[in-house]
């Protein structure tokens, strides 16, 4: 861990962060006070891939107005400012928004109003639920489309790749990319490296996890050849269980392939993480030397989707 305190003062980037993730119990205290502390321990208490994905349903049912979406934003946003964090790309799920039957206009400027009083440089990145289907997506990619111009500069899957195969959203990409947007899928996080494949063949520029990519040689190239960067989150892949260490997690052999790796956050508040403790953890535990790491920082600010991100 020598040295590693520097990745505090480090300027850096994030580009797979869910706002709705960012949640901590705190703050879930504080936007949900009919709920006692014991209900939240427990929700937040996950195990499994499925019940992270019910605690996430969970904690986006309780944001009920735009006021609150803009309370997760600020809380964020002072949190990625303080660790230095200058340029992120943060994910709503729109889908989610859709799902419960509120405005997703009104959300949107709420959030957007609260990024242009932070000092961290923000874009949106709008998320549709895979298991929701092709019709719910387009519905989110529309959103998006709509926001070109005004802070939204990418499109992307997630939620179950089980149950919401690539496949189903090849017309949605086309309308994406069409639209201005560019793209993103979470795959190869619970399925298999054929799901990264699928993703690919959607237009993924960047693959959101993407860990499984370690058991196909012929992908690994592919990924690094093409440039396609991984959207890496350590804490979230074992808190999720489908890494069962910290120590197993194969961010290690993916960088030693020679796969662009970002390092991210993915979901803080349920993951009890931050960018920097994910970079102490991939010096600690994987054993990344700074000289690395500054690579990976720099990767933040290449792979991003928008052409202001800057490099400080
Ligand atoms: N939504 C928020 N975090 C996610 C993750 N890690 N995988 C799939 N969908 C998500
Ligand atoms: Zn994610």
């Amino acid at each position: 861990m020598a040295g590693m305190a520097g990745f505090h003062e480090r300027p850096k980037a994030e580009l797979h962060l869910h706002l709705e993730g960012s949640v901590t119990p705190e703050l879930m205290r504080e936007l949900a006070p009919e709920v006692s502390a014991e209900e939240i321990r427990g929700r937040f208490a996950f195990r499994t891939f499925a019940g992270f994905l019910e605690c996430y349903k969970w904690i986006v049912e309780r944001l009920r107005c735009p006021e609150d979406y803009a309370l997760v934003a600020r809380r964020l946003l002072d949190s990625l400012a303080q660790q230095n964090v200058r340029y992120a790309e943060i994910t709503i799920s729109a889908g989610v928004v859709l799902w419960k039957k509120q405005e997703f206009a009104p959300i949107y400027h709420a959030v957007h109003r609260e990024a242009a009083r932070s000092t961290v440089t923000v874009r949106w990145n709008l998320d549709a639920i895979r298991h929701f289907g092709a019709e719910h997506a387009m519905r989110v990619a529309e959103l998006a489309a709509e926001q070109v111009g005004n802070g939204v500069v990418s499109f992307g899957i997630g939620g179950d790749e089980e149950r919401g195969p690539a496949e189903w959203f090849t017309d949605v990409y086309k309308f994406a990319k069409a639209g201005g947007l560019r793209l993103t899928a979470h795959a190869g996080e619970t399925a298999g490296a054929e799901s990264i494949w699928a993703a690919l063949r959607l237009g993924a520029e960047r693959i959101g996890h993407g860990i499984r990519a370690i058991d196909d040689a012929a992908l690994l190239r592919h990924l690094r050849d093409q440039n396609i960067p991984l959207e890496i989150s350590v804490s979230s892949n074992v808190a999720t269980g489908v890494v069962d260490s910290l120590r197993t997690h194969p961010l290690r052999r993916l960088y030693d392939a020679g796969v662009p790796i970002v390092l991210n956050t993915d979901d803080p508040g349920l993951f009890n993480t931050t960018l920097e403790r994910e970079y102490d953890l991939a010096a600690s535990e994987l054993g990344f030397s700074e000289t690395e790491l500054t690579q990976i920082v720099g990767n933040g600010f290449r792979y991003a989707f928008a052409d202001s991100a800057g490099r400080p």
